[in-house]
């Protein structure tokens, strides 16, 4: 018989599908990176379950421990998943803005959820990054997880999904791209095709209000650059320490109009249903086009499932409203 011991077993070996319609316009081959398959629905489940083995390895997690996070939703998923196997209690903190069917599908897996208002300074009281280091020191054994800063977040990508993408594309890629939030992914995967291939071009895709892009580019963390936006898990008005700047060689930034309509397009165009980020992605990819060339191979990685979107990006007239299609 062939099975899994427990849910936790099938995290990782996604599926690399390639993108037909929407890059005709490009030269190269255009490959996707399917994390939609992991059993949370995203690509969080693989550093949700690293963080919480380095955790327990340590002793900064102890049996019977309440996991804290502030989570838009992904890492909320996957670490619910390995709490409920492994026997934790779970508190997520989110930001306002965030999709209704994230918080209630983190409550679907046990999860208890704190929600905090997106429009103040991180170090306001109210903020998701402040309440959540306030519970943690609040309830008795927790420990609160802070996937920005935590090196396990990279390293399970620089573990996991690296390793795949080069080994799926027979070492032949030439560029990756990904949207930006915690940084865990673009650095843990960038770092390990860059060892395996020091002329892979890593490239982040941010969005209008943060401040990855003018950082990257100046060394300054520029305050104008911060403004709330709508795309959704990347940007960011603080610089995570999962963000690893040296290994990246550029940002291109995409319009929460741009994300919004090529999530929509994703589905329409490739039957590919995903969520906000892959749309900024895609579009990062396009707007790339001038370092492409013919016998490049470009991995783009694709965060999470439509069905979290289904009353923003995915509702007409949430899209009318916003003005993002007529
Ligand atoms: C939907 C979505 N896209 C993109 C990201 C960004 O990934 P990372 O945090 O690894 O930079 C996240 C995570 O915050 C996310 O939830």
């Amino acid at each position: 018989m062939n099975y899994a011991n427990n849910i936790l077993e099938t995290i990782g070996n996604t599926p690399l599908v390639k993108i037909n319609k929407l890059t005709e316009a490009l030269p190269c081959l255009v490959l996707s990176k399917y994390e939609t398959f992991n059993p949370g629905n995203s690509v969080k489940d693989r550093m949700a379950l690293k963080m919480i083995e380095d955790a327990e390895a340590d002793g900064r997690l102890k049996p019977g421990g309440t996991i804290i996070e502030g989570t838009s939703g992904n890492t909320g998923m996957g670490l619910a998943l390995a709490a409920i196997v492994k026997g934790y209690k779970c508190i997520f903190v989110m930001a306002d803005k965030q999709s209704k069917e994230k918080v209630d599908i983190l409550k679907a897996v046990g999860a208890e959820v704190v929600v905090c208002p997106t429009a103040v300074e991180p170090d306001d009281p109210r903020s998701y990054y402040s309440v959540s280091k306030r519970l943690s020191t609040e309830i008795e054994n927790s420990w609160y997880v802070n996937q920005y800063d935590n090196p396990s977040n990279a390293k399970a990508h620089y573990e996991s999904t690296g390793p795949e993408i080069w080994q799926q594309t027979e070492g032949k890629v030439t560029h990756f791209v990904v949207g930006v939030g915690t940084g865990g992914t673009i650095s843990g995967v960038g770092k390990y095709l860059k060892e395996q291939n020091p002329n892979v071009k890593v490239w982040g895709v941010d969005t209008y209000g943060s401040v990855f892009k003018k950082y990257h580019e100046t060394g300054i963390f520029d305050e104008n650059e911060i403004y709330p936006y709508v795309t959704e898990g990347i940007g960011e008005d603080i610089l995570p320490e999962n963000v690893d700047f040296s290994i990246i060689d550029g940002f291109t930034k995409v319009t929460d109009k741009d994300a919004a309509v090529y999530t929509q397009r994703l589905a329409k165009e490739e039957g590919m249903f995903l969520g906000n980020s892959a749309g900024a992605a895609i579009k990062g990819v396009l707007q790339l086009k001038e370092h492409f060339k013919p016998e490049d191979v470009v991995v783009v990685l694709f965060h999470d499932h439509g069905s979290r979107y289904v009353g923003k990006m995915f509702n007409d007239d949430w899209m009318r409203e916003k003005g993002y299609i007529e």
